[in-house]
């Protein structure tokens, strides 16, 4: 289902269409109550914006150290998220979303406490501009959180499935995820089936979290477009 808000046609760049759908997510943070709060530069912007009503919620938890400290810069209390039993909300970008709200998350590393919060959470709202936006998952380079110690089986995995697997780096070395991990792009994969893909790669030993959200898809993806912000429900 769609919906579109009338805005004006003017060209925006990609950075006004994340601006845009951050402040439109602040339409499903519910008052007197901790929202989910995901990680990247969409989730920066609604992060900015949700100062604006930051007298009005309880607080937020927070799925990586960058979103932390962002919120905690604004005056935005964050809780762990083993003190709350339930959110009501979640709000994140995705690096890729399909028709069904299914998605590829993990650019920014923090897929694992993504979809941690996201499973504690009741609805799960998408904010991405519409290049996000694809007909079948995979182009996107698959990020996969696992324990170095298993980097070069899980690469061979990938390999048999026609995946090719790389060790995500910063600065020449391993990245190092928040939970003192390592990060895998995998690229040439075509994920028709991103419950099935996601159950299959779950199971590999030392797989920590691989960055398909089937089980923790979108119900909403605010989507920004050149004529506003579309509303999609799954
Ligand atoms: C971080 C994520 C982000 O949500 C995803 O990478 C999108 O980021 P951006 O809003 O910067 O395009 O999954 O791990």
């Amino acid at each position: 289902m769609t919906n579109s808000s009338p805005q004006s046609s003017a060209a925006r760049t990609q950075d006004e269409l994340k601006t845009l759908v951050g402040q439109a997510a602040l339409q499903y943070v519910v008052p007197g109550e901790i929202v989910g709060v995901g990680t990247g530069s969409t989730v920066n912007k609604f992060i900015d914006a949700l100062a604006s009503m930051k007298d009005q919620i309880k607080g937020a938890v927070s799925s990586s150290v960058a979103s932390t400290e962002r919120l905690q810069a604004l005056g935005i209390p964050v809780f762990d998220s083993n003190d709350v039993a339930e959110l009501s909300v979640y709000i994140d970008g995705a690096d890729e979303i399909d028709g069904q709200g299914f998605m590829i998350k993990g650019g920014g590393a923090a897929l694992t406490r993504e979809k941690i919060v996201a499973a504690q959470s009741r609805k799960f709202v998408c904010i991405a501009d519409e290049s996000k936006l694809v007909k079948m998952l995979g182009n996107y380079p698959l990020p996969v959180e696992v324990i170095p110690m298993a980097a070069q089986r899980v690469i061979r995995q990938f390999a048999a499935m026609g995946g090719q697997a790389q060790v995500r780096l910063n600065g020449g070395k391993p990245l190092v995820t928040d939970n003192g991990q390592i990060i895998l792009d995998v690229t040439g994969l075509k994920i028709a089936d991103p419950l099935a893909f996601e159950s299959q790669v779950s199971q590999w030993p030392g797989v920590v979290t691989v960055g398909v959200f089937a089980f923790q898809k979108a119900q909403v993806c605010l989507l920004g477009t050149a004529a506003g912000v579309k509303t999609l429900t799954f």
